[in-house]
């Protein structure tokens, strides 16, 4: 889908990365900073609302990340379970449409259906989109997409093709934040990422306030995004 060309980006990306480090800097267990992630991400969608992003797609859980200790996923499912239960029932009333991106069937059952229901009752295209990226991967995304392609036949083309992907009828991101100083895109969003702006910051995730993510806002304004034009 088109991007935006504008100084302010329609659908903003994050990579959000370093809640283990964040905790270990406390002498806490890895938990404590999934824990400070999430109200991060509380906090955080509530200023990005009203910053005029209409789209925010969070990486919440790679498929790379199944691979982590059975007690660190059990403590993120309870997040999940946690936020979809009591966060996003509020943020619905209040003209929010929450979806979710990956193969979430590998959940705890009770996590996916809560996670499911949330999407089912949450509209589209609202004023302001919130995106969680679970169990996601971008190569078994495009994999996918190339299956339902070719079980149709006929020509292939960028356009029909991206139908296929978890993100139809969202937005490309015009900007790829990714906090606690790696920098790469982990399998996030690769697609639909070619035209995107990237944004790295040693900034911890469960540190990325506000102001972090203005500075963000500011150094995408300050880019000259020519799409491959002169
Ligand atoms: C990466 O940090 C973060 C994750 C694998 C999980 C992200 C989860 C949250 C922010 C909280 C829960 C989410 C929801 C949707 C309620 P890391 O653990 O790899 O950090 P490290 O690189 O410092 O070890």
């Amino acid at each position: 889908m088109a991007r935006s060309s504008s100084h302010l980006p329609v659908n903003v990306g994050i990579i959000m990365d370093g809640n283990g480090r964040w905790a270990k800097r406390r002498l806490m267990p890895r938990s404590y900073g999934h824990d400070a992630g999430m109200k991060r991400i509380i906090k955080l969608v509530d200023y990005v609302r009203t910053t005029g992003v209409k789209y925010l797609t969070l990486y919440a859980l790679s498929t790379e990340n199944l691979s982590r200790p059975e007690d660190e996923l059990n403590g993120l499912y309870s997040l999940f379970r946690k936020y979809f239960e009591e966060y996003a029932p509020k943020l619905m009333d209040d003209d929010v449409a929450i979806s979710v991106i990956g193969d979430i069937s590998v959940l705890p059952e009770d996590v996916a259906m809560k996670m499911r229901e949330v999407c089912a009752r949450s509209g589209k295209n609202a004023p302001f989109n919130l995106i969680f990226a679970v169990n996601y991967g971008s190569r078994a995304e495009i994999v996918r997409a190339a299956n339902f392609a070719s079980r149709l036949g006929g020509n292939v083309t960028e356009e029909n093709f991206s139908r296929f992907l978890y993100t139809y009828g969202v937005p490309d991101p015009d900007l790829i934040i990714r906090t606690g100083g790696e920098v790469r895109l982990s399998n996030f969003l690769l697609w639909q990422a070619a035209y995107a702006e990237l944004y790295f910051t040693d900034t911890l995730f469960p540190d990325f306030d506000e102001r972090e993510f203005n500075k963000a806002l500011k150094e995408f304004s300050r880019r000259n995004r020519r799409f491959g034009k002169v």
